[in-house]
């Protein structure tokens, strides 16, 4: 692969031969597109994993075999307002569609991210930064574990879901992507649609 190409959105793929056989695994790209060949990825070590291990065990030189980006896990053309949920390490795919698309886009994002602690809240500044500086993008971290000083909002981002699509009034032309632990995702769908959304306005991703 001479030159990166991707929409925001999409994943890559690793593949090393592991204990003699050949292992691949998707990572989602978390930054957006840059015209240069760099990307950034934000990844979780699954202690018991194949592969993940190995990533977080290169080193600068190290050299490790990455597939073409693909994917269809990337936002409407043209983009609807939307609500991006995201567990754990799921965030990634919303930072490359949101450095891609906040500054050019006037659709309202809503995002829910949902970790266990304060400290797995990957790009909060940013986001932070991103909901000071445009006026049509909402973050709201939720934490399942939180510490006694967190005055944030609690719970799994199910519980959040119900506020942010009051915000929508009766609108229904509004579009739902969902992205990380399986679980969330297909309890979420199940969610969506019992409130009469369809499922084209919904887009998933599962990571486990
Ligand atoms: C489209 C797509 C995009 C993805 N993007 C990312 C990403 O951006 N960042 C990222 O960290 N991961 C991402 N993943 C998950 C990633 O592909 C691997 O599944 C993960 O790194 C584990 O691989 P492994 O070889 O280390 O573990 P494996 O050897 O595959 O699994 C070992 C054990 O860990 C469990 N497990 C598998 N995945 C997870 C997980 N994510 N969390 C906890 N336990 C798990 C398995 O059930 C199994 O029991 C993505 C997955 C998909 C399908
Ligand atoms: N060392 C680090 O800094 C670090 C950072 C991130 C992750 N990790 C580890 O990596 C592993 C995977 O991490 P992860 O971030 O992908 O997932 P995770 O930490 O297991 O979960 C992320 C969030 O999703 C919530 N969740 C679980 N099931 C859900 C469901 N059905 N619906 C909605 N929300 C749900 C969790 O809540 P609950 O608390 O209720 O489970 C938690 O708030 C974990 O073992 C984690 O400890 C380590």
């Amino acid at each position: 692969m001479d030159r990166l190409e991707f929409v925001p959105g999409q994943f890559t793929s690793f593949t090393e031969m592991i204990g003699g056989k050949e292992i691949t695994r998707a990572y989602s790209l978390a930054s957006a597109p840059s015209g240069n060949n760099r990307f950034e990825l934000c990844l979780n070590r699954v202690e018991a994993g194949h592969l993940s291990p190995r990533l977080f065990d290169m080193q600068p030189g190290d050299r490790i075999q990455m597939l073409q980006p693909l994917g269809m896990f990337v936002l409407r053309q043209p983009p609807r307002d939307s609500i991006l949920i995201a567990t754990g390490t799921g965030i990634a795919p919303f930072r490359s569609m949101l450095q891609a698309h906040l500054k050019t886009s006037s659709c309202a994002f809503t995002l829910l991210f949902g970790v266990r602690y304060e400290s797995h809240l990957l790009y909060r500044q940013e986001f932070e930064e991103m909901a000071r500086v445009h006026a049509n993008f909402r973050f709201w971290p939720t934490l399942t574990r939180p510490d006694s000083g967190w005055t944030g909002r609690l719970g799994r981002v199910q519980a959040h879901l119900t506020e942010a699509i009051g915000l929508l009034g009766d609108r229904r032309d509004v579009d739902f992507y969902l992205c990380g632990l399986k679980e969330m995702v297909d309890e979420t769908r199940v969610l969506l649609k019992s409130q009469g959304f369809d499922r084209k306005q919904i887009f998933y991703e599962k990571y486990d």
